[in-house]
């Protein structure tokens, strides 16, 4: 077994966060032999066992806090399950991931599928429950505390137009496609907002409000809340704001949020980027199909193929990119 060595004190970079890629390649190209085949299952299976073998090779001490479900519900990548190739020796790190964020999206061949995860040192990342987050964000540049999720959308917007200097009808918004956003989609319409619908894929949706080149100028909905906290580690990277509030359709959601350490008290909290993954973190990403974010893994004749994937870390700001080419 080949894997990396301690190397320094911080426990991120004895890691070695290039090393991460591996881990999201290995999903990635797992999940995109099942990309069109219509099955959302088999799909997610097949990244979530890659993803969970390439843990293996890592030098670390892992902790899944956010991951695939509860012991009883996930055979692997369970909330609690240990991943690393040196446990009760390796750095103490925290571990949120998404084998296939879109597993619907692979099944039917959509854009934006990617393989996700976001690490830590133990701690820094918020267990949350798989339950539904109300999401507020924005890219960098502007002045902190613009956006606030206690305001209306309307609000909002016009508070991130004024510091553009545009008119509300200028603004972008990416809201993911349900029933349940249809009042916040005639708000935006009603200001003149341009709304680009998602149909899934909200990690992808609030990381574009970083990339110009997407036009999006704002994240506005409900989607995962464990999504909510991966795509916060991404924007404490690369720069931009974050509101996210816990949404509970019931009594089993909150009894599983306080089960992984959510206070009563905090459950209509509002959170920011620093409350879901404070620290240094690492957001690492490769994409399985097409998207805003990632090309997705391409195979191509003579038994080769190629994956785009990133690497983000806080500390640092650094963002890599990195184009593989493996042989099939
Ligand atoms: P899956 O990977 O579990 O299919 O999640 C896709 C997704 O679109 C997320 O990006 C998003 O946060 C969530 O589902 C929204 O949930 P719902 O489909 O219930 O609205």
């Amino acid at each position: 077994m080949n894997k990396t060595t301690p190397s320094t004190s911080n426990a991120l970079d004895r890691v070695l966060v290039l090393e991460m890629v591996r881990v999201t390649e290995a999903a990635a190209i797992a999940a995109s032999k099942l990309v069109g085949r219509g099955d959302e299952k088999a799909a997610d299976a097949a990244a979530v066992e890659a993803m969970r073998k390439a843990f293996d090779e890592l030098y670390m001490d892992g902790t899944v806090v956010i991951g695939e479900g509860e012991r009883d519900e996930a055979p692997m990548l369970y909330i609690g399950e240990k991943v690393g190739g040196a446990p009760g020796k390796g750095p103490k790190i925290d571990i949120a991931l998404d084998p296939l964020e879109g597993t619907t999206i692979t099944a039917k061949a959509g854009p934006n599928a990617l393989a996700v995860l976001a690490a830590a040192e133990e701690g820094c990342l918020l267990n949350a429950p798989d339950t539904y987050m109300d999401k507020l964000a924005v890219g960098p540049g502007y002045p902190e505390g613009i956006i606030d999720l206690a305001k209306s959308p309307t609000e909002n917007v016009k508070a991130v137009a004024a510091a553009k200097g545009v008119e509300p009808s200028d603004i972008i918004v990416c809201v993911l496609d349900r029933p349940r956003h249809a009042d916040l989609i005639a708000e935006l319409r009603g200001l003149g907002c341009g709304v680009v619908l998602i149909g899934d894929g909200d990690v992808a949706g609030v990381i574009a409000v970083t990339d110009p080149d997407t036009t999006i100028d704002m994240y506005m909905g409900q989607g995962g809340a464990p999504e909510g906290v991966l795509a916060a580690a991404a924007l404490r990277c690369v720069g931009g704001q974050f509101n996210g509030r816990l949404v509970f359709r019931n009594e089993d959601e909150k009894a599983r949020a306080r089960k992984w350490g959510i206070a009563d008290k905090d459950f209509d909290r509002i959170y920011k980027l620093e409350e879901l993954a404070k620290g240094d973190c690492i957001f690492a990403a490769t994409g399985v199909t097409d998207g805003s974010l990632l090309d997705g893994v391409k195979r191509l004749r003579g038994g080769k193929m190629t994956t785009e994937s990133v690497v983000m870390r806080a500390s640092s700001g650094t963002v890599r990119w990195i184009r593989g080419e493996h042989r099939i």
